[in-house]
């Protein structure tokens, strides 16, 4: 692979330990991939930070980084951990907290934004062709798809190696003749928009190509954010073309396969009705509500008390506005409870329900796959509905 006189000098160990040893990680998997050379970026995002799933190896490998020298070299987001900073809930375990601190602390220390948040296009939106490493595929997924940014989908490890040398290795999809869309999928009629998340599930399931998705032109940007994410979840997909939305000149489109959804193809995504009487947990925010969510979520309580059947837990950044927190207190006036920088994925539970119901595929993939709970996607007012009426 061909390096500049200064990727040699950090591999050679002229700027510390660390960054030799991050240089080292890039340029090993580079080599792996057929990379020819590193590409400069300008923004990366870290996952695999939870501790409840890196575990006291994965907090060692972060904090060797940190105590060895590595800073950030470039403009760098973080994922969720596994505890919620804000105190405001009661659903999720907060018992892992001096473990997930010490991993924060670190990753804080090496000058990282401490959003811990799958949305950090939400803090800095990606532009058209700039190069990323971004790690947590539904972030991936909308970067490469929504604003037309370059990032292959990163592992924790690679994307933290990226942020401490300011360069990624230049490869998949960040070679322009590599983001090529092949598979064109369109949805039956009858296929309701509200379970947005269960289509997303079904290609990823079904399609490994490149897909040209028309249809998500039409959607808002949460189901979109819904859409990709779960996408991501079931499959390997790192990128899709919305015609009208992803950038131009960022993608090719050759059609080769034209693919319909049918409505029975989903079914099995959704999930089963549950009974009467079933204990719900509510949950919407994956990924992370925006501002947006949180006001329609607002807008749909007012005709309601206060939580009849369960439970309704909404997931944020950690690092909200003041806008965020004059509609956290109204929220939290019904009952709702919220939860900052973390989900029920790569948390902890504090008790089990008999049924979630939310409108996110990706937490209804994870949440049967890792925790074994029951789950049914809807639309987001039947969320609600599931837990007030
Ligand atoms: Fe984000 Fe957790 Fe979903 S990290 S994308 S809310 S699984």
């Amino acid at each position: 692979m061909y390096l500049t006189p200064e990727q040699e000098a950090m591999l050679k160990g002229e700027y510390g330990w660390s960054t030799a040893k991050a240089m080292e990680i890039i340029v090993k998997v580079g080599e792996s991939l057929g990379a020819e050379n590193l590409v400069k970026i300008v923004h990366a995002h870290i996952s695999g930070v939870s501790f409840s799933n890196i575990g006291e190896h994965g907090a060692r490998f972060i904090r060797d980084f940190y105590e060895k020298g590595g800073r950030a070299r470039v403009y760098t987001t973080i994922n969720p951990g596994c505890v919620d900073y804000s105190g405001l809930q009661s659903i999720i375990d907060n018992s892992l907290i001096n473990a997930q601190k010490d991993i924060d602390n670190a990753l804080a220390k090496m000058g990282f934004n401490p959003v811990f948040t799958c949305i950090p296009y939400w803090y800095r939106p990606p532009s058209p062709g700039e190069h990323l490493a971004w790690g947590e595929s539904s972030a991936v997924i909308f970067a490469n798809t929504f604003y037309g940014g370059y990032t292959n989908r990163e592992g924790g490890p690679i994307a933290l190696a990226a942020a401490i040398t300011g360069y990624t290795y230049n490869a998949g999809l960040h070679l322009s003749e590599n983001r090529r869309a092949t598979v064109l999928v369109t949805t039956a009629p009858d296929i309701d928009r509200q379970v947005i998340g269960a289509v997303g599930l079904w290609i990823g399931d079904n399609i490994r190509e490149i897909t040209v998705i028309p249809f998500a032109k039409h959607l808002t940007f949460p189901e979109l954010k819904i859409l990709l994410a779960s996408m991501a979840a079931s499959g390997s997909h790192a990128m899709s073309v919305v015609p009208g939305l992803t950038p131009r000149g960022t993608y090719i489109e050759e059609i080769e396969e034209k693919i319909v959804i049918e409505k029975n193809d989903i079914d099995k995504y959704i999930g089963d009705e549950y009974p009467r009487g079933s204990s719900v947990l509510g949950y919407v925010g994956c990924p992370h509500t925006t501002l947006m969510e949180l006001m329609e979520v607002a807008r749909l309580l007012e005709r309601y008390g206060s939580p009849r059947k369960g439970r309704l837990l909404l997931t944020i950044p950690a690092e909200y506005t003041e806008r965020y927190r004059l509609l956290i207190n109204r929220l939290k006036s019904k009952g709702v409870e919220i939860a900052a920088g973390t989900c029920p994925v790569v948390s902890r539970l504090r008790k089990k329900y008999d049924v979630v119901v939310t409108n996110s595929g990706k937490a209804a993939f994870y949440l049967r796959k890792i925790h074994g709970l029951k789950v049914r996607i809807t639309g987001l007012r039947e969320v609600i509905e599931s837990v007030y009426a």
